[in-house]
């Protein structure tokens, strides 16, 4: 056993040391930190979204100041176009209500971050309102802007929740044809590009446009606030395929998703030019089915975000409360961030 006296006589022969090289270690860092903060302030300042102009100020009356600083932002927005990166062709159905433009003007800022982009926005109308064809202008977005009306027999009656009124429907289904007449099969191969059906109303997270970017065929991932749950989500097992739903609305749908829940590739919609959403008979929830059980099996499915472990997307609730108790009914993932 160490006397006591041996301890006192250790710990103040090690103190001084250590205190010494911690204080010689921090002069050595700090200059190199301030390296770095200069590094990044010079480059931000060199970016192509930002210049500074320094003027010198002639003026005998100013002879105090020695330079204007005037500084300007030029946004270069969208990011600019690759030619190695496939194109996100987003389908977004709207329609004329109080909150559109606030709706779209978000959707735009959330776009407008993303490579390569091209935004097919399809509004439900007799005609393209003067609403939608400045505010796509002045966003320069890359855009198609398309409109078709749904006819009044399929509109919302009264009721807005009716389940068997499919919203979106014929507005995706023009954007699908617009999309076959325009990358007509002689240029396939030249066009690679994926399609995904984005709502005017839901959350984007900038992450979910590289996930699907690699789309082979049909990619599935969470969506957030939807059929009453925190999230639903396509089960993955082990080997990293989808062999079911987690759902408690229609389990059994053939693919129970939602529309912001998969991404199909351009080649896929070309290859299959039948493929189209259903707009009669269909029953509320399977219009997802529709148009994927005539482009794949659950076999062909690509699961995305960390194997379906992280939500990039959230729903505009609509519907009843959101259950939190996941515990219930199998769903153990409430650590899963929402
Ligand atoms: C849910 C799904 O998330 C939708 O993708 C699906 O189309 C819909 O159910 C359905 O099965 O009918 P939900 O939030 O209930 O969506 O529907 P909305 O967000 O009201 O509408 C979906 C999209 O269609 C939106 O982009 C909306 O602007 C557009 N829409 C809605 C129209 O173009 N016309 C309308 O009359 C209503
Ligand atoms: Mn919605």
């Amino acid at each position: 056993m160490p006397k006591r006296r041996d301890i006192l006589a250790i710990v103040l022969i090690v103190l001084p040391w250590t205190l010494l090289i911690t204080v010689w270690h921090q002069g050595a860092i700090n200059p190199l930190l301030a390296a770095r903060k200069d590094d990044r302030h010079e480059s931000r300042r060199d970016s192509r979204n930002t210049f500074t102009l320094k003027k010198p100020c002639s003026s005998e009356n100013n002879k105090d100041i020695v330079e204007v600083v005037h500084t300007e932002y030029v946004y270069s927005r969208p990011p600019p176009w690759s030619d190695v990166l496939p194109t996100l062709h987003v389908v977004t159905p709207t329609y004329s209500r109080p909150v559109q433009k606030a709706e779209l003007t978000r959707l735009a800022n959330t776009f407008l971050h993303v490579p390569n982009l091209h935004w097919i926005l399809v509004e439900d109308s007799p005609r393209r309102t003067p609403l939608v064809t400045r505010l796509l202008r002045e966003t320069s977005q890359n855009y198609t802007h398309l409109n078709v009306e749904t006819p009044r027999n399929y509109k919302l009656r009264g009721d807005t929740r009716d389940p068997r009124i499919p919203r979106g429907t014929m507005q995706r289904n023009l954007a699908l044809r617009w999309l076959r007449e325009t990358f007509s099969s002689n240029n396939r191969h030249s066009q690679p590009g994926i399609v995904y059906f984005a709502d005017d109303d839901n959350t984007y997270s900038l992450e979910l446009f590289e996930e699907m970017r690699s789309t082979r065929k049909v990619s599935v991932w969470p969506v957030a606030f939807v059929g009453g749950l925190r999230y639903e989500s396509p089960k993955v097992n082990t080997l990293g395929k989808v062999y079911g739903w987690k759902t408690v609305f229609d389990p059994h749908r053939p693919f129970a998703i939602d529309m912001a829940g998969f991404a199909v590739n351009l080649h896929l919609i070309l290859f299959k030019p039948q493929a189209y959403f259903k707009l009669r008979g269909v029953k509320g929830g399977y219009q997802e089915s529709s148009l994927l059980r005539e482009l794949v099996t659950l076999n062909d499915l690509e699961p995305k975000a960390a194997n379906c472990t992280k939500v990039l997307v959230w729903h505009t609730r609509t519907e009843k409360p959101v259950l939190v108790n996941e515990g219930e009914k199998g769903f153990t993932d409430s650590n899963v961030e929402i």
